[in-house]
């Protein structure tokens, strides 16, 4: 039986997911979505599963690019965790529609709350404490359905969700590329390269020792949380001052602000892009 999990995750809470399934049921390959799909094909897979966060009601771009590409084995059991705070919106869905077109289903699909990472725009909540435990709970839960091989049907897009999408989010979205101009180092950064390694869009090179942001970000955090003297700052760029809406309004980092990544997920585990899990 081979099992082969992709996995995009910032913060760790989406890495920290797909670990924990692949040890309980059986082991599995782990593979980042950093990788190239056309060379980790999915065609001999018995299980699939795709693991990543929800990114402003929807799947992350790169993922989205990512399996846009991968072949897949149609007749293989396959699963969606999407990790996410308090809206999934159309995540399900754009998987949906990306698995159809290579004539593939999703089996199993499910939510599952973790602690909020965008810490640029508002701090985590709910607090660690409360949601790590009751996230690994609920691991240990959707692990027992998949090693049962259950059928769940994904949970869809909400009619408000719906409704409010073109209004809150689409304006938002046309300025993405734009967010990134906001990121830079003051005097603690230590050249250390962190922000460059642990980064799942590669968005991010070095010059004189000093990261440069490349505008492949989805804002992630991850070169936030993770930058091991609190080097990495935010700005907010000028595209954000103007435009309409409640997010761009959010945006900014005071100093005091926690940095949040799962605690189970350390740096250095986010720059390994391919994982053999052992049972
Ligand atoms: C840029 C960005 C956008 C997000 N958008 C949403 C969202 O639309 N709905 C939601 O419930 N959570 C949202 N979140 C929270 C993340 O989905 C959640 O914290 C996730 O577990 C992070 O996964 P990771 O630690 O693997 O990166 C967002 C986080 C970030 C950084």
């Amino acid at each position: 039986m081979k099992h082969i999990i992709y996995y995009f995750s910032g913060t760790g809470n989406s890495m920290r997911t797909a670990v924990r399934i692949a040890e309980k049921i059986g082991g599995a390959e782990l593979v980042s979505v950093r990788c190239n799909p056309e060379e980790i094909s999915a065609e001999s897979a018995d299980v699939i599963g795709f693991v990543c966060p929800v990114y402003e009601w929807d799947m992350p771009g790169t993922m989205k690019e990512f399996v846009g590409k991968l072949k897949v084995n149609p007749n293989a059991y396959i699963f969606m965790i999407a990790t996410y705070v308090a809206i999934h919106g159309k995540t399900f869905e754009t998987m949906d529609k990306l698995l159809s077109a290579k004539k593939a289903r999703l089996n199993y699909g499910v939510a599952l709350r973790c602690v909020a990472s965008q810490c640029i725009a508002y701090p985590p909540f709910p607090p660690e404490k409360l949601m790590i435990p009751y996230m690994e709970k609920n691991i240990d839960r959707i692990s027992r359905e998949l090693s049962a091989r259950k059928n769940r049907a994904y949970p869809a897009m909400g009619w408000l969700t719906r409704t409010l999408y073109p209004r809150l989010m689409t304006p938002y979205m046309a300025i993405e590329q734009e967010y990134d101009k906001g990121f830079y180092t003051d005097e603690r950064c230590i050249g250390c390269e962190t922000c460059v390694k642990v980064c799942p869009t590669q968005n991010i090179t070095m010059q004189n020792r000093t990261p440069v942001w490349n505008h492949r970000c989805h804002g992630c955090n991850a070169c936030v949380a993770y930058c091991p003297t609190k080097a990495v700052q935010f700005k907010k760029p000028e595209a954000y001052r103007q435009a309409k809406g409640l997010i761009p309004k959010l945006l900014r980092l005071p100093e005091k602000r926690k940095r949040y990544h799962n605690p189970f997920v350390k740096a250095a585990d986010l720059t390994v892009d391919r994982l053999e899990i052992g049972p």
